[in-house]
């Protein structure tokens, strides 16, 4: 029986997206699958994390008729962590065309496993828009903590935090550093190993994605 998820966390078990998560961690996926799962499993996970945007009201005509419909009340913004968060961008911007990138970079130092941050570029609405935050994996949680106190220091006042395979310790991290961002995930994997990677996991999502490993 799996353990009881935290609050504020959801897993999106969709049934597609279980199975293309498959197909990406399965370690015969080479660069090029690797990419095409990444980009669909984007667009599938932001349709679930975006689920409880707030609309308002926008009145158009349809060829017959005039039309009450609805317009995102909100701007949204997308920030992918560097460098393997750069993976879920496209997939998120095929359902989000008009939306704003950020760009956080925080570069892991494999000897104290804390995030360095080295690089933060954001708009200046920040303060306005509902954020999501990407990355592909949540595993120590730390960069990912960095990387929200990193956007609340710019501003940001709504943030999610969305990735594709997460672990208890990465959860406990980020829901403890910041209990009002919610997060998504595809799947909570056992643990960690000693290199801080998740375990089964993906190995290294950014390596994977752009073909830098070995
Ligand atoms: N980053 C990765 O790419 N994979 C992990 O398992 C942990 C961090």
């Amino acid at each position: 029986m799996p353990a009881p998820l935290p609050t504020g966390v959801t897993l999106i078990d969709h049934p597609l997206v279980q199975v293309k998560l498959t197909q990406l961690r399965d370690v015969r996926t080479e660069s090029s699958g690797f990419r095409a799962r990444l980009n669909e499993l984007a667009t599938l996970v932001v349709f679930e994390a975006t689920r409880s945007l707030a609309t308002r009201p926008e009145r158009i005509e349809t060829p017959l008729a005039p039309c009450d419909g609805h317009a995102l009340a909100r701007p949204v913004i997308v920030a992918p962590i560097l460098r393997a968060g750069l993976g879920l961008v496209e997939g998120m911007l095929d359902l989000l065309p008009d939306v704003s990138v950020a760009h956080i970079g925080m570069f892991r130092n494999e000897i104290t496993r804390r995030p360095e941050s080295y690089y933060f570029k954001a708009p200046s609405h920040l303060a306005e828009a509902d954020v999501i935050l990407v990355d592909p994996m949540l595993a120590t949680g730390f960069s990912a903590t960095g990387a929200v106190t990193q956007l609340k220091e710019a501003g940001a006042t709504s943030i999610r935090f969305v990735c594709l395979v997460s672990c208890p310790e990465g959860l406990a991290q980020l829901r403890g550093a910041h209990p009002d961002v919610e997060i998504f995930t595809a799947a909570v994997d056992p643990g960690l190993d000693e290199r801080a990677y998740i375990v089964p996991g993906v190995g290294d999502a950014g390596d994977r994605y752009f073909g830098t490993a070995g």
